[in-house]
């Protein structure tokens, strides 16, 4: 038998695309909040206020300096659409959605916690009422034996934050979320063990995800200073409250291939790859590696550090590796071959390889390669936390959702980690493939790319009634999981 009789098979959703209920329960404003829809190369654009009071909308992945000034605070409109505030509506439908899960066999589900439902402003106080809501959730969960697995931070923060403190650019953001961390690891000391930081730490930049204005690599890379800083001290403190927690990383991995053996393309693809190494040596070794410090040097980023924030970057590594997989990529010199979309990037499309509907390479063996590539580097237990196919299923007449193409796709991944386990002796914890109930794309905002084994009645109009309909691949992965991923 490939995977072990524990192995953590699940699904996995983050609040700010399943959760909704954005001005219920006591919740603050959130980032993603003023994020409008978007669609296939349209972009998600930022609903912000001028101090003078004039509105602006700015694009959610451009820098916002040079374009507005700093001093804007992003604002919501009447006449906007904006999907995270309903999300798919797990707010009002968490039970039915874990009974749904219960159904399918889940051993466990990733979810995050909603910064702002904490504490709304991000600040010092502490939101009951949202406390209450994730109590519920996890006694639910733990009703059918589901064991959660919480994302303290996936892609949001509380706007206050963001528009006060020019996010995470201020130090003052490794104390706010200390706080928050404290108390999520506090209060559900009994109900979590199972934890991972931040949300593809790699990838992080922006107003809506990190709260900055300034997306310069100065900025950025300080920025991301104090995240190491913070999620190194919530690890030692969430050891301290509970030493049976298990609190992991979380980064985008998509490997990059050379797309020729000329070493220029070689070094192109190594210097690439850097890219989500550079975190992990971090996170897992505890320390800033010599490549990065050269960069630095060369690029004259000066980050600017305390006395023991090396010594604490040390002494914070992680438990385990849960990283997203999605596809590969292709690095060249050659500015004239093809590009393709990607997961947060452009990179060269694969010959060899087919793409989804919106442009991701799909390459099932890449999921071996990068399984092989972190254990040989970090020789840490790995947890596959998103892997999936987004696609515009469509719904019969009769309420059926026939995603065979679902199937294949998550059919070879899964086929790939057996292989990564049997034939190269990996450690895997467990797989959670992404949005496993349906849920608003991060990267295009819309309902129409779906990735999940139950279908939600929600359209990118804003019509639908939130209903769930269970779709072909919820009976495949029922008894994937029910013969521990031996019939596939
Ligand atoms: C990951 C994120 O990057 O990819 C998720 O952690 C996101 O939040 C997922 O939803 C898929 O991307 P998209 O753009 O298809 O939603």
């Amino acid at each position: 038998m490939s995977f072990n009789q524990d192995f953590l098979w699940g699904g996995a959703t983050a609040a700010n695309q399943h959760e909704g209920g954005y001005q219920e329960g006591g919740r603050g404003l959130s980032t993603f909040d003023a994020v409008t829809g978007g669609g296939y190369k349209v972009p998600r654009l930022v609903t912000y206020k001028n101090v003078d009071g004039s509105i602006g909308k700015v694009p959610v992945d451009s820098t916002m300096t040079g374009q507005v000034p700093v001093h804007t605070t992003g604002t919501i409109l009447e006449d906007t659409f904006y999907p995270s505030h309903n999300a798919t509506d797990f707010y009002h439908h968490y039970k039915e959605d874990i009974a749904l899960m219960g159904e399918m066999g889940f051993k466990c589900f990733r979810m995050s916690i909603s910064w702002s439902r904490i504490c709304p402003d991000g600040r010092y106080q502490v939101n009951e009422e949202g406390l209450a809501f994730y109590d519920a959730v996890f006694d639910e969960l733990h009703k059918y034996g589901i064991e959660p697995v919480v994302t303290i931070n996936h892609f949001d923060m509380p706007m206050y934050l963001a528009d006060h403190y020019d996010g995470w650019s201020s130090r003052k953001l490794i104390d706010f979320f200390l706080f928050y961390a404290r108390t999520i690891f506090t209060r559900y000391k009994d109900k979590v063990k199972y934890w991972m930081t931040f949300n593809e730490i790699n990838v992080l930049s922006g107003w809506c995800q990190i709260g900055v204005h300034d997306n310069s690599p100065q900025n950025l890379y300080q920025a991301h200073h104090h995240i190491f800083v913070a999620s190194a001290r919530a690890i030692q403190l969430g050891h301290e409250i509970n030493p049976e927690n298990k609190i992991g990383m979380m980064v985008a991995y998509t490997p990059s291939y050379p797309m020729t053996c000329k070493p220029e393309d070689v070094l192109e693809a190594l210097q690439f790859n850097r890219q989500k190494t550079f975190y992990m040596d971090v996170q897992c070794k505890g320390y800033y590696p010599e490549y990065k410090q050269k960069e630095f040097e060369r690029e004259h980023i000066v980050i600017k550090m305390e006395d023991k924030d090396l010594e604490t970057i040390q002494a914070g590594t992680v438990d385990f590796i849960g990283f997203s997989y999605y596809m590969s990529t292709v690095s060249s010199t050659d500015p004239d071959v093809e590009r393709t979309e990607g997961n947060q990037f452009l990179g060269c499309k694969n010959p060899y390889l087919t793409t989804s509907d919106w442009g991701w390479t799909v390459d099932p063996l890449g999921l071996r390669i990068a399984l092989n590539q972190i254990y040989d580097q970090y020789h840490l237990p790995m947890f596959v936390v998103e892997n999936g196919l987004g696609a515009p299923d469509q719904m019969e007449e009769d309420g059926s959702v026939h995603d065979s193409y679902r199937e294949e796709y998550l059919r070879n991944h899964i086929k790939a980690m057996k292989d990564a386990v049997d034939l190269d002796g990996v450690d895997l914890m467990g797989y959670t493939p992404w949005g496993c109930i349906d849920i608003v794309s991060a990267g295009t905002g819309e309902m129409k790319k779906r990735y999940g084994f139950v279908y939600v009645e929600r359209y990118d109009d804003g019509t639908g009634d939130f209903s769930r309909r269970k779709k072909d691949s919820f009976y495949w992965y029922k008894h994937v999981i029910e013969t521990n991923g031996e019939e596939i």
